[in-house]
């Protein structure tokens, strides 16, 4: 063991745990509840979103009771607002690089919320910090301009402690952003454009949701045993024999899909968490943990009218502990909701694809999609010495270098300086060593606010040999998945704004537990 690895533990272990921490000053923090928009600043989309108690037609029978969030459109293209049909999954939003926007965000859930753009690169104050939630029939003002990549992002509830059950019952939208240099390239669009939400589910008898009970499951994360596809069970897509462009998101609370067709043909995948990739890569399967996403090219022209296809999720290994706890875990799961809950990485069927007729013209798929405009590693402050990030469980409390969320609070390492480029490594420390090691051994799904990163190196794990081939790591990325025992290099870069931003494990029920902390961009 490294000293430093020591001094790590010796402090984790320690009562008070806070050493270096301290709360931002309020300039810092810039506690804006915003109630009122800005009048200088000028936006040519502007929408009015709410989240509110919905129900909606799942299965035959009761509706389902769930959280949606809907939304209006006051000015802007009318292309920006896409409602799907009975879901409960919120509008999917359509935006242009360099367009400046303008949500009023209102409150009607009985709990506080407040809405996060996942992926987004946005001052602090429009983020999604839980520090601005707001109670019911509440307002929030967001402003910003969208200076993304084109690219598949997403936008979830972000109150501390209420996420994972929040987006649960429903609340999670799309936000697609597109800009030249992607529209140049005429990729597959409008009904050749699909979105795919995968999310596990467990329904009761009368058809409504049932969510986790105790404290031993919130520390594995919410496994369901249905797998709903833009909010519908048993999803079967209906297309022609043509070419498509297949944007997945994970949107599952904690479980990992191990990606791959029925025919064992590989997947052509195009763009991940931050937009288009250089080139198109070939992939025989694909691991998306929670919040990730991919772009898939998805050529049914070699098909035939009438077939169909499966998109699967692959059995893998390292997910989950098969100690004796664990399974007696398993075994209360599976009583409740009736069927079974499968573990993260056991089999599973995602969507089922019929094929139809053919129409005329075939699009070719671009050898070059796009200029990433990497970071240059040589320029990293710390080249030689990363800051090391631990994702651990200790005494049955996930942290982060031994630290749980607290609102404000940033300790020493987790203060940045604008402008900088920086490697961090983000380590599951999973050890698996004796009963207890071996029963917190998890993945970890760990997000950064804020920015896009590139991923630099990636250690093997647990389970390496079943999943090593899964990983998407020459793309823009703002979710990474840490199977136990790995270390993922990173490289970021803290650009525009100064502030507070959150990095956390989007494993929402550790998420909700207090993995998560705040990083400061100063000036
Ligand atoms: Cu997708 Cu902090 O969230
Ligand atoms: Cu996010
Ligand atoms: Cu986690």
């Amino acid at each position: 063991m490294k000293r430093r690895d020591f001094i790590g533990l010796a402090l984790a272990g320690g009562a008070g745990i806070l050493l270096g921490e301290f709360l931002v000053p309020k300039i810092l923090r810039r506690q804006r509840p915003k109630p009122t928009a800005n009048p200088s600043f000028h936006p040519d989309v502007e929408l009015e979103l709410s989240a509110g108690p919905s129900e909606v037609q799942i299965f035959t029978g009761a509706p389902t009771r769930v959280r949606k969030y809907h939304a209006r459109l006051l000015k802007g293209p009318s292309e920006t607002l896409q409602v799907l049909e009975d879901t409960y999954l919120g509008p999917v939003l359509r935006l242009k690089k360099g367009q400046k926007i303008r949500i009023y965000f209102t409150n009607y859930i009985p709990q506080d919320t407040i809405t996060h753009w996942h992926g987004l690169h946005v001052p602090p104050e429009d983020d999604g910090h839980p520090r601005f939630a707001i109670r019911k029939v509440e307002k929030y003002i967001y402003e910003f301009e969208i200076k993304n990549r084109a690219g598949t992002y997403w936008f979830h509830p972000h109150p501390h402690g209420l996420t994972g059950p929040q987006v649960y019952r429903g609340l999670a939208g799309l936000l697609l952003i597109t800009d030249d240099e992607e529209q140049d390239l005429k990729l597959p669009s409008g009904e050749f454009d699909i979105p795919l939400v995968i999310q596990d589910r467990i329904f009761d008898g009368n058809n409504q949701l049932v969510y986790l009970t105790s404290r031993m499951e919130r520390i594995w994360g919410f496994l369901g045993n249905r797998v709903l596809v833009n909010g519908k069970p048993d999803f079967t897509l209906q297309v022609r024999r043509s070419v498509y462009r297949l944007r997945i998101l994970n949107g599952s609370n904690s479980r990992i899909y191990k990606l791959a067709w029925s025919d064992r043909r590989p997947l052509v995948v195009i763009g991940t968490d931050g937009g288009l990739l250089e080139r198109p890569v070939m992939k025989n399967y694909l691991m998306l943990g929670p919040a990730e996403r991919v772009d898939l090219w998805a050529d049914f022209t070699r098909y035939n009218e009438g077939d169909t296809l499966v998109l699967k999720s692959l059995p893998f290994s390292g997910a989950s502990s098969m100690g004796m706890m664990g399974r007696g875990m398993t075994g209360r799961r599976r009583r409740r909701g009736g069927n079974r809950v499968p573990q993260n990485g056991e089999e599973l069927e995602i969507l089922r694809v019929k094929i139809g007729w053919k129409p005329g013209i075939k699009p070719k798929l671009p050898e070059h999609l796009s200029n990433p405009g990497w970071h240059n590693i040589k320029e990293a402050l710390n080249l030689n010495s990363p800051r090391r990030f631990v994702f651990a469980m200790r005494r049955m409390r996930p942290t982060i270098n031994g630290r749980s969320f607290r609102m404000t609070a940033v300790a020493d390492d987790e203060i940045v300086r604008l402008g900088n480029l920086e490697i961090w490594d983000l380590v599951n420390s999973s050890t698996g060593r004796g009963m207890m090691g071996g029963m917190m051994q998890m993945p970890h799904p760990v997000h950064i606010h804020g920015l896009q990163f590139q991923v630099v190196e990636r250690t093997t794990s647990a389970g390496w040999e079943t999943i090593k081939e899964g990983f998407v790591d020459n793309g823009w990325k703002d979710t990474v998945l840490l199977m136990p025992g790995m270390r993922v290099r990173v490289l970021l870069k803290f650009e525009d704004f100064e502030g507070l931003y959150l990095y956390h494990c989007h494993n929402l029920e550790h998420e909700d537990m207090g993995m998560m902390r705040n990083y400061l961009v100063k000036a």
